[in-house]
């Protein structure tokens, strides 16, 4: 006993069996139950793919339409959740804002730890999926100390969403199509993403048995990390510090410096080693949603731009395979959106609740399903005796 494969960083050991996504790195392929993210993007909004990776097919017009109402049922919060906000500061990271507050929901369901009964399941789901928009917002104008604006359940999930975050109860808002577009798009490229690091954290989190919500929020304080889910703020970030194009080449060779730990953020991807399928569609919205608002000179994208080409073309990247990934491109179109800086990983979050969710069913559901339970290589010291503490030197 104790000698294991030793596989740091699960860079060659599958964790479990799924049928939700599939990725092939090496061809830049992501499917969801089977179905290209390209077609996904082009022709279903963001609840019609949710219900795809919840259920394995898309719906049909009345499933559809049964599906939005249903999660129009579940949009509110319970006013005692809206107090846990004011225990935070005004300033603090909405991703720990968000962390606490999905957490907390587990307290108000205990109803879902009969995992045995679909019923109770479907209805965590569906709570989640509403929620979360409302949650985010919540956390937005909790920052900027706004009142919190009630869900609108004559518009739809996005539109809805967007009113929440930039609405003001003194004023009619009026949604850009254009822009919600963008928005839904975003959610449906950041819904799954098979076995990444916050969905297998949500896993191992579940597979104890725990409750659901406080599952997904270990996923959300998993997601945060900028070599994850933060990737698209620290992205933002590094845009700013670099901010102008004429210090590119500086940044560029600090990435390529063996000794500088410095990396480019929204480049490198663990899976995909030839590009990345959603950061080609992303690039797209990108261009959208600049052309809608006028801001294709935008300082920030010229410089994203720049970035780009000269990384593309460097051989240090080619060689590496180091692609711009989801994330240099998605905070560029959220800022353009008007989404703060620190928020960007909420949206990602937010739209990662469908995926998290669904495999955690899948996990839950499945008749082999076990704790997770790693072990490892002991690499500390041998067995020895305790020295009393007068004679410790
Ligand atoms: N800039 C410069 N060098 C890089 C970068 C980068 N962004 N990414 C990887 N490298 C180098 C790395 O230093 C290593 O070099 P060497 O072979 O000399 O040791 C080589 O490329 C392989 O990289 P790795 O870190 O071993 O690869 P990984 O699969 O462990 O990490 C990654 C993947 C995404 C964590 C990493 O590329 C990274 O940190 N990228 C920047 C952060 C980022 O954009 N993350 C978002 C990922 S996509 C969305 C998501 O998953 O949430």
């Amino acid at each position: 006993t104790g000698y294991f494969t030793y596989d740091s960083g699960f860079l060659s050991t599958a964790s479990c069996q799924s049928k939700v996504t599939y990725i092939d790195g090496d061809k830049g392929e992501l499917l969801y139950r089977g179905y290209p993210i390209e077609q996904l993007a082009d022709n279903c909004n963001f609840l019609e793919v949710t219900y795809l990776l919840k259920n394995g097919e898309l719906p049909n017009a009345a499933q559809k339409s049964d599906f939005e109402n249903t999660i129009k049922k579940h949009t509110m919060v319970h006013e005692q959740l809206s107090k846990f906000y004011s225990g935070f500061r005004r300033d603090a990271h909405p991703m720990a804002v968000m962390t606490g507050v999905v957490g907390a929901l587990s307290a108000f369901y205990h109803d879902a730890m009969d995992f045995s009964d679909v019923e109770h399941r479907n209805v965590s789901f569906n709570r989640l999926v509403a929620k979360l928009p409302t949650i985010v917002a919540m956390a937005y104008k909790y920052n900027t100390g706004m009142p919190f604006m009630y869900p609108d359940n004559e518009l739809d999930y996005t539109a809805n969403f967007m009113r929440m975050m930039f609405g003001n109860p003194c004023e009619k808002y009026v949604p850009n199509p254009v822009l919600v577009r963008a928005l839904d798009v975003i959610f449906t490229l950041h819904a799954d993403h098979e076995q990444n690091a916050s969905t297998s954290t949500v896993r191992l989190a579940g597979s104890s048995g725990a409750n659901p919500f406080a599952c997904i929020a270990a996923g959300i304080a998993c997601l945060w990390g900028p070599a994850h889910g933060g990737a698209n703020e620290a992205c933002l970030n590094m845009l700013e510090e670099i901010g102008d194009v004429s210090r590119v080449g500086e940044y560029i060779a600090r990435a390529k410096d063996k000794n500088d730990s410095f990396k480019l953020m929204g480049f490198g991807h663990r899976v995909y080693k030839n590009f990345d399928p959603r950061a080609k569609l992303m690039r797209k919205v990108c261009h959208d949603v600049l052309g809608e608002l006028g801001l294709e000179n935008d300082r920030l994208f010229k410089l994203a731009m720049e970035l780009e080409k000269i990384a593309l073309e460097d051989q240090y990247f080619v060689e590496k395979k180091l692609y711009p990934n989801v994330d240099f491109y998605s905070g560029i179109v959220q800022k353009a959106l008007g989404i703060p800086t620190d928020m960007f990983t909420c949206i990602f979050a937010l739209a990662r609740t469908v995926g998290w969710m669904t495999q955690w069913e899948e996990m839950i559901t499945d008749p082999e399903y076990k704790i997770g339970r790693p072990r490892q290589l002991y690499i500390g010291a041998a067995r020895r005796d305790v020295v009393p503490l007068a004679q410790r030197g």
